[in-house]
Formats: C-alpha cells, structure tokens, sequence
C-alpha cells in the first residue's frame, strides 16, 4: 500500500509501486482531469504539482512521490489557481480542452515563483505543455492578467 498526499487528503493506492501516478490519479482515485497524451513526458497534458513544481505524472512512478504534495487541477483552488482560472475563462482560452489542466498547473507553478512572468518567461515555463489547437497567444495573455490581478 502506498500513501500520497493528494489535494490535501492522504490518499492510499493498492499499486505496484512504479504505477505511474497518472494512472493512480484517474483510474484510482478519480481524478480524471490530468490526461494521458503520449506516456513519456512529452506533451505535458498529464502535469501535476509536485511541492509546487510542476512535474509530468505520466512519467513518474507512485512511489517517487514519497512525502511530497500533489495537486491536481481539481485541487487547484488557491488564489493563483482561481486568479489563473477566471482569467482562463475570461479570455476564452480553451479550444478542445485537452492540454489545458496541464497547461494551467504548469501556469501555476510559473506564477508561484515569479509574480509578474515576461513572454519570455511564460514560453519557457510552458515550453513543455503543448497545444495542439496553438491558444498559445490566448494562454500567454491569460496568465499576464491573472498576474496583474493578484498584484
Ligand atoms: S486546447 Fe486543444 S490541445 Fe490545447
């Protein structure tokens, strides 16, 4: 049995422990919002927070979270993660919907450690979140004003 912290909550997985965390995360515990894009950490639908940072959980075994905090885009409910999402829906970022649970937790993770990101700083934060419907310039205007209104 492992134990992770999930959203708050100590969430318990009857897994082999190289499960990826993705697969722990939908099909265990429900949490079907992260999605599954290419299973080698190459496009970025399936990011989580790992302590913060934002990690790829299809690429990640369960037993590498240890004691560390996973939040997943149902569990994105502090202030940057409400800043980020009304501003997601104010500028009617999405398009089919796939990438942007990644791209928001990735977004999150950018606005935690830097409060007012550059283009630049934004590409490169999201560098690793791909957009196959390219809102890339609704993404990059999303999150300069969800930083603006957490100033
Ligand atoms: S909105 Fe369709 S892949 Fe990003």
């Amino acid at each position: 049995m492992i134990r992770i912290n999930v959203n708050g909550k100590a969430l318990d997985f009857d897994l082999p422990p190289d499960t990826p965390l993705l697969w722990a995360l939908r099909d265990t515990a429900g949490l079907t919002n992260n999605k599954y894009g290419y299973g080698m950490g190459l496009c970025g639908a399936c990011s989580v927070l790992l302590n913060g940072t934002s990690i790829r959980s299809c690429s990640t075994p369960l037993s590498a979270v240890g004691s560390g905090k996973i939040t997943t885009i149902e569990g994105l409910d502090d202030k940057v993660g409400q800043a980020l999402q009304t501003a997601w829906r104010k500028l009617d970022v999405s398009q089919c919907g796939y990438c942007q649970s990644g791209q928001l937790i990735s977004a999150s993770a950018l606005l935690r450690r830097k409060k007012n990101p550059s283009d630049a700083d934004i590409d490169a934060a999201l560098a690793g979140n791909l957009c196959r419907c390219a809102t890339y310039v609704r993404i990059r205007a999303a999150v300069k004003d969800a930083a603006k209104s957490l100033a």
